[in-house]
């Protein structure tokens, strides 16, 4: 089964003579469980990728399926739940949320869809990252690597 799925992907910014072809005819599948780097000059067009898989932009033309799901085929409101619940991002800045505690941050997109974090699978990735002393601390406190 592939996770994403991506079909002759293109994103232009802007009209004209300064029209930026930020991608032009992406094709790619992921797999379930693949590992997959994107690798590029800067100005590229990986953020722009990255972005359009997200659900964050919108393409010019073709598509983006995630778990078999046609974005295009979503509602604003339906795009949002999307996010909310299928798609983990870490953003070159981080995005963090300053005022929230560690623990509040990891668990933010749960409060924000009403749902109960998993107790068990939240100790478990808490531990993977070593961050099970750090929960009550705010972002600022973390290393990049941390944030
Ligand atoms: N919101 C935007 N409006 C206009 N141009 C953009 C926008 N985002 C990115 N671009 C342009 O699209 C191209 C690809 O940018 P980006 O995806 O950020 O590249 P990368 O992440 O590989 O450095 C660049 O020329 C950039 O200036
Ligand atoms: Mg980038």
């Amino acid at each position: 089964m592939d996770v994403v799925t991506i079909r002759n992907l293109k994103k232009y910014f802007g009209e004209g003579p300064r029209q930026v072809k930020a991608l032009d005819g992406i094709s790619l599948t992921v797999e379930k469980s693949r590992f997959l780097s994107v690798i590029g000059a800067s100005g590229s067009g990986k953020t722009t990728l990255l972005n359009t898989i997200g659900g964050l932009y919108e393409p010019t033309e073709g598509t983006v399926a995630v778990d078999g799901t046609d974005l295009s085929q979503l509602t604003e409101e339906q795009l949002t739940v999307f996010r909310r619940r299928r798609i983990g991002f870490v953003f070159q800045g981080y995005n963090l949320v300053p005022e929230l505690t560690i623990r509040e941050n990891i668990l933010f997109p749960l409060a924000m869809d009403d749902s109960r974090p998993d107790e068990i699978f939240f100790r478990e990735i808490v531990g993977l990252l070593g961050l099970k002393g750090r929960l009550d601390q705010y972002p600022y406190m973390l290393s990049g690597g941390g944030q």
